[in-house]
């Protein structure tokens, strides 16, 4: 199909495999109102996407890195005004705002679409509207869904084939009448005739807006990461919880779409377990989903599912099936060297788009931490000369490498599965540098709910705003659930009950850890990285019946002598410091679960004000 898109200069040009009508009139529809000069059907090739990234470097957009140090690999540096997810600038356009809930923010979906369509109104004049079909999960898998972004950034093309199932294939899937969800993208930067662009245009006005009834994405105004690259957050999470609660409402058993990263864990007797575990963002999900255990762990392995979101449904046994609805890992780059991440090093050896890095005086990436000592000179992320006396970071803090899973060392094997794989146990951590201890195992399910909906963690680079700041983050997805909190954590619970009924040996444990307790000089204390082992191994042992462990005020935590010390020098001392339960310091964190639960008084399950009420008794005793 050929012809001309009304209204607009560029002509539909649809290829002969493209059999879809609703989804060929949908891709007019946007054409007409957005007015780009040009459309193409990404169909997910190498030689398109080596395309693609030609044309960026020819327009300064990336550049290309020295290919003897970085084969096939590029560097993109952002707009300084657009680095970070815009979560002040999210919306969930629900029919009712109570069912966005308090912690997002809503505008009437009648409302925002007069609003967006004024901005969408001619946003990609004169630039390129991409067709970029992906799958999230597994093509085909009864786990995975598809959808469609209509972009007019090559960069938001390039990364998405990385981080997606994106291209020809995913057609096969969607046949005449599939289902996909229709996401639509654009900088805001329409050019007009003649007007030079720029190397990362964007707009100071920006809308990430979802709509869950029609499970519609628009986004406006930025070409960052979760803001831009539209699978990731926008689909992943915001969409996708709701999509698994309506389920749920509609009678089905549903699901649960989670920020979590997946991992396998192999005993050196042979047994496997994996296990996924949510963390806010920048918190070491990538580092924990490529653990290397330390070296007096002889024959323990840790594979990697996924690094940052798990679709999780369960399965006809009453098991927890979860896939990783992504292919590649979009991680932070600082902080990330061969001590704190040798797998994600090696992983990022070639075919890697970096973001916001510093460049080497011989074509390479730098960024804080990767080395001990920085470079002499650099050209920063912003383009400047740079040295270690300039004072400022050479990298911004929320820089990022996208890269394709398949590229990581320890990647599962059964990191593809259309199946998914069996989660014996749940994690959920937040970055507190005082009260919360190492690691607690929950009595019950109701138990560990409470545990993830009242979780707490200062605030980092990934998100724009202050960092630092203690904000409740519940099961690390504060900026990712698509509909009311309260409603979610019913969901959760009664996830748990449906699990029970079907098999109640298969209801997974759950942990709430914290690896960030400081000391008086505000150093962290617990080592970390690789010595998470210790503590997934006591998990793995407790899920077995094997390990020992006291409970507390809040739940059951381990004892010194329940984790192995094997090669490392850990004083009971400082075992104390990061596991001890101070009673006023919880009385005040109660106080903060208390505001959490009256902001979320709406539809607030009974079980989880009940939970509360015992621990504070518990903590009165
Ligand atoms: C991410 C995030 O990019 O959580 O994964 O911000
Ligand atoms: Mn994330």
């Amino acid at each position: 199909m050929n012809q001309p898109v009304m209204g607009g200069v560029a002509t539909l040009n649809v290829p002969a495999y493209i059999k879809h009508q609703k989804l060929i009139n949908w891709v007019s529809e946007i054409a007409a109102l957005t007015k780009p000069a040009r459309i193409y059907w990404c169909d997910g090739s190498q030689d398109e996407y080596d395309r693609l990234c030609a044309e960026m470097v020819a327009a300064g957009t990336m550049k290309k890195l020295n290919p003897e140090k970085r084969p096939n690999s590029y560097l993109a540096c952002s707009d300084p005004s657009d680095v970070a997810r815009v979560e002040d600038r999210t919306y969930i356009c629900s029919a009712t705002k109570e069912q966005a809930g308090p912690t997002n923010n809503w505008m009437a979906p009648a409302e925002m679409r007069t609003t967006l369509n004024g901005l969408f109104d001619g946003c990609m004049a004169g630039r390129t509207l991409y067709v970029v079909p992906f799958s999230m999960g597994p093509l085909g898998s009864p786990i995975a869904h598809i959808g469609v972004e209509l972009s007019d950034s090559p960069y938001v093309a390039v990364n998405m084939r990385i981080m997606t199932r994106m291209g020809k294939a995913v057609y096969d899937v969607l046949g005449t009448d599939g289902e996909f969800v229709p996401c639509v993208h654009t900088v805001g930067a329409p050019l007009s005739a003649g007007q030079k662009d720029v190397a990362w245009p964007c707009n100071p006005t920006k809308y990430i807006v979802h709509y869950p009834e029609t499970r519609e994405i628009w986004s406006y105004g930025s070409g960052y990461g979760g803001n831009a690259l539209l699978g990731k957050k926008c689909f992943a999470l915001r969409i996708a919880s709701n999509m698994g609660h309506q389920e749920a409402q509609a009678g089905g058993t549903g699901w649960l779409a989670e920020h979590m990263l997946i991992l396998g864990v192999e005993s050196p007797e042979g047994k496997k377990h994996y296990v996924a575990a949510a963390f806010p963002s920048a918190c070491g999900k990538t580092n924990f989903a490529m653990l290397i255990p330390p070296a007096s762990f002889g024959g323990w392995k840790v594979t990697t599912i996924g690094d940052d979101i798990a679709w999780i449904k369960p399965g006809a046994d009453g098991r927890l099936y979860a896939i990783n609805p992504e292919a590649g890992y979009f991680g932070v780059a600082p902080g990330t060297n061969t001590r704190t991440n040798s797998n994600c090093m090696a992983s990022m050896n070639e075919n890697t788009i970096f973001t916001n890095v510093a460049l080497t005086d011989d074509g390479d990436v730098w960024w804080e931490g990767l080395t001990k000592e920085a470079p002499s000179h650099l050209i920063d992320w912003q383009g400047k000369d740079w040295t270690p006396a300039s004072g400022t970071k050479a990298a911004h803090p929320n820089a990022r490498f996208t890269v394709a899973a398949t590229q990581n060392p320890v990647i599962d094997q059964a990191w593809d599965d259309p199946a998914g794989v069996p989660i014996s146990a749940f994690i959920f951590g937040g970055r507190r540098s005082t009260t919360v201890p190492l690691v607690t195992e929950a009595r019950n399910w109701v138990e560990g709910v409470y545990m993830a909906a009242t979780m707490g963690s200062e605030t980092t680079a990934a998100a724009a705003g202050q960092m630092g700041i203690v904000r409740r983050d519940p099961f690390a997805m504060l900026p990712f659930i698509g509909y009311n909190m309260s409603d979610y954590f019913q969901h959760w619970l009664n996830m748990g009950k449906k699990i029970e009924a079907m098999n109640p040996a298969a209801l997974p444990k759950i942990y709430c850890v914290n690896w960030f307790r400081t000391d008086a000089e505000g150093k962290f204390v617990w080592p970390g990285f690789g010595d998470n082992m210790r503590v997934l191994k006591w998990m793995l042992e407790r899920i077995e019946g094997k390990a020992g462990g006291t409970e507390n005020v809040f739940g059951t935590t381990p004892n010194f002598g329940d984790l192995n010390w094997d090669g490392i020098d850990f004083t009971q001392e400082q075992f104390d410091t990061i596991t001890s339960i101070d009673k006023d310091a919880f009385n005040e964190e109660l106080k903060l679960h208390n505001e959490l639960f009256e902001k979320l008084a709406y539809h607030l399950p009974q079980e989880l004000v009940e939970t509360k009420a015992t621990l504070e008794k518990r903590l009165a005793a």
